[in-house]
């Protein structure tokens, strides 16, 4: 279930090449108040985290993520920022000291995808509908009472190559599956295949994804505004 160890000596100069936006992700994150204690769930290597802690030296910042080799980077990355702990954990087996008065997911553990005028989905790395359950309610011990939890919004999946940063050719490829989809991750220096890595996404409509966080204390907060990456539910 999204393990990520294939892609983690890659996965920097795929995502800076102009796959997220890490300034905008941020700009959205610290209009949020109060700001004392956040956490990331599927921190990756930290590149969020990294302009998370640049700009909010005195927040606690708190990142977890299944895949250690993308923490190792993580770790290396954010070594300089004493306000931000890292922690390897499958969000289903979450355990925390203390309540977060902010939790995120950007293209981590859970998103939405947003396709036109159409309703919103939810993706869920974790392809156990039971498993995405106890993730939730695990998440929900972790975030404070009036508390928000942002999933990120991105844009609907397609097949597509692209040159990146480092000359290799990165590519994708989208399958459907009963649950959801199956996304191929590929990364290719001439002939040669340097990367390939096959994540299995579980979906769930707006209305399911709504009723699933409820369940678990989280009441959907925010409608859309332009330019907004993340739908926000508030923790009753
Ligand atoms: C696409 S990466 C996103 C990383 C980071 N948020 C970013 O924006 O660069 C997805 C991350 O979610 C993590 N992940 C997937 N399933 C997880 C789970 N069950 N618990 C914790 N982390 C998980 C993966 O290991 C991976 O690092």
């Amino acid at each position: 279930m999204g393990d990520y160890s294939n892609m983690a000596n890659y996965y920097d100069v795929i995502m800076t090449s102009g796959y997220y936006d890490y300034e905008k992700i941020v700009n959205n994150l610290v209009t949020h108040e109060p700001l004392h204690r956040v956490l990331e769930i599927g921190c990756g290597t930290g590149l969020i985290l990294e302009e998370l802690a640049k700009r909010q030296p005195h927040v606690r910042i708190e990142g977890i993520d299944l895949t250690q080799p993308m923490l190792d980077i993580a770790q290396h990355r954010l070594q300089a920022f004493s306000n931000v702990s890292l922690s390897q954990q499958n969000v289903c087996e979450l355990a925390l000291g203390h309540e977060h008065d902010l939790a995120f997911s950007y293209g981590g553990v859970w998103y939405f995808v947003i396709d036109g005028d159409q309703e919103p989905f939810l993706v869920s790395h974790i392809p156990d509908d039971a498993a995405n359950h106890t993730g939730f309610e695990r998440l929900s011990r972790c975030v404070a009472k009036n508390g928000t939890l942002l999933l990120g919004i991105q844009g609907p999946h397609h097949d597509y190559e692209t040159v990146i940063s480092n000359g290799m050719l990165y590519s994708q490829k989208i399958e459907p599956t009963p649950i959801g989809f199956t996304k191929h991750y590929y990364l290719k220096d001439g002939a040669q295949t340097m990367m390939a890595q096959t994540v299995n996404y579980r979906t769930y409509t707006f209305a399911q994804a709504k009723d699933m966080l409820s369940q678990y204390g989280f009441t959907y907060a925010s409608a859309q505004n332009r330019g907004q990456l993340f739908l926000g539910f508030t923790k009753s």
